[in-house]
């Protein structure tokens, strides 16, 4: 049990707490768990694993002494003693006997309420919610401050990958200028049969169902809103600036082809669905978006294959830095969520607390005032003039074209052109106006090129 600040679980006398502990005598931090699914079903045997060696080194007994679930007759290859598991999470997170709160239940409700009313009866939570924290974060860490007490979430961004502790602490003096990761295991995956085997999307996408790293409705994944919620997470802790997920640009990778990732094969490139977050240096504007790129094959990014993460850090006097590994599993996951109770539990056991620091307003810029390199891919008619016409309309929307290639297919010829830097804006303007030109037969890959 942990007393308060002030009420020293050892006394008043001013003598050292003693390192030798057992249960309930001082110096053990008792567990609520809310949820006890992928994550907290790993947590469990994790945290009984660890605990010695947790002991040994903090002077902490760590003891999950409550588990709240919704189906009590489930089995869930876990031990846990006679009691422990209930139904009502509610009364788990305002137990005046549970010192610290684990949520991994999910979503945004009963997650917020549960959390908030953890933190006003002055428990520490720790959370793996991308969801939660994507739209409704600030709120949770102003409770959290107000109560002094800590709302740690390393596993809500690339799972296993510490991420957020390095970008708050070890690069709290760095001015970041950019982030961009692949932040999605599935979609990885996904990729990389369509890369490596040639697979088409739905081929692909089926196979990740079947060995269950896509659900069975992939929307969230595929369409790149998990990405979102984690760039927006990333944004706010990288640039100390408000981002939600509403605020981040996305698009999936449904509509990604095995022709698109052939030309960019060709041309040296991997496509990728990456969270990129960049802060203009100039005006502080922040620009999130989640989409597929096109990755120079030497990049570090475009060698993280399978259902991998990485994450791709730039800083003006750091340089690059790459965090890379397992973004999700209840293993890796239930590891960066005991790194951040141990963290929590230390700092009650002090009496002290960590500080997420206040999140300054962001200007969001959108992604029309982006700019990247595109690969534009389309199939014309083969005949004299066509180049010129097509040519004409990007030139007419200021949009200059650095590679072109033409390919012969049949009665057609595919034009595959790369631009110099452009404006989002205009290359969508320029993109407009190729698919009502008569002589574009099919309009193909529309691609952001980054990272070169
Ligand atoms: N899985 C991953 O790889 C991963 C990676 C990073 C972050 N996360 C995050 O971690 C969190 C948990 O993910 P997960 O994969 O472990 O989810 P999950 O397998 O669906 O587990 C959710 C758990 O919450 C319980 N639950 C749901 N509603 C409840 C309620 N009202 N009261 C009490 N318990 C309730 C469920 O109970 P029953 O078991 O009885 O249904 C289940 O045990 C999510 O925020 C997720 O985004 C997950």
């Amino acid at each position: 049990m942990i007393e308060r600040p002030g009420n020293p679980p050892w006394g008043t006398s001013g003598r050292s707490p003693s390192l030798t502990t057992v249960a309930n005598d001082g110096k053990t931090i008792r567990i609520g768990l809310l949820g006890c699914g992928n994550v907290g079903g790993a947590l469990v045997p994790l945290v009984q694993r660890q605990a010695d060696a947790i002991e040994a080194r903090t002077g902490l007994r760590l003891d999950i002494t409550r588990v709240a679930v919704r189906n009590m007759s489930r089995d869930r290859g876990v031990t846990l003693a006679d009691g422990v598991l209930t139904r009502d999470a509610h009364a788990v997170a305002t137990d005046p006997d549970i010192d610290l709160v684990v949520e991994v239940i999910g979503g945004i409700e009963p997650a917020r309420e549960l959390i908030s009313a953890a933190l006003v009866a002055g428990k520490p939570v720790v959370t793996g919610n991308k969801e939660l924290l994507a739209n409704v974060g600030a709120e949770l860490f102003a409770t959290a401050d107000a109560n002094g007490v800590d709302l740690l979430f390393e596993a809500a961004v690339a799972g296993g990958i510490p991420l957020i502790r390095p970008l708050r602490e070890s690069l709290r003096g760095e001015p970041v200028t950019r982030v961009m990761g692949i932040l999605n295991g599935t979609t990885n995956y996904i990729l990389t049969k369509m890369s490596e085997e040639g697979a088409e999307y739905g081929e692909a996408l089926a196979e990740a169902q079947e060995l269950g790293y896509a659900e069975r409705d992939p929307t969230a994944d595929v369409e790149g809103y998990d990405a979102g919620a984690k760039a927006a997470i990333i944004a706010s802790i990288a640039f100390g600036a408000k981002v939600v997920a509403g605020d981040v640009y996305h698009e999936g990778i449904s509509g990604v082809t095995s022709a698109d990732i052939e030309v960019a094969r060709r041309l040296g490139y991997v496509v990728k669905l990456l969270g990129i977050a960049d802060r203009d240096p100039a005006t502080g504007d922040v620009a999130v978006r989640v989409h597929p790129s096109m990755v120079p094959v030497h990049h570090p990014l475009a060698s993280v294959r399978e259902s991998y993460n990485a994450v791709f850090v730039e800083g003006d006097a750091v340089g690059s830095l790459m965090f890379f590994g397992r973004g999700a599993g209840g293993a890796p996951t239930a590891s960066a969520v005991l790194g951040d109770v141990i963290d929590a539990a230390v700092n009650l056991s002090k009496g002290t607390h960590g500080t997420i620091g206040s999140f300054g307003k962001a200007t969001i810029r959108a992604i029309d005032e982006t700019s990247a390199e595109y690969l534009v891919s389309l199939d014309v008619a083969d005949q004299p003039g066509v180049l010129h016409a097509v040519t004409g309309v990007f030139a007419e929307h200021g949009v200059s074209i650095r590679a072109a290639e033409q390919e012969g297919i049949g009665a057609d010829a595919r034009l595959v052109f790369i631009t110099h830097q452009a404006r989002e804006a205009d290359v969508q303007a320029t993109v407009r106006d190729l698919r009502n030109l008569d002589v574009v037969h099919r309009f193909g890959g529309f691609i952001r090129v980054i990272g070169a």
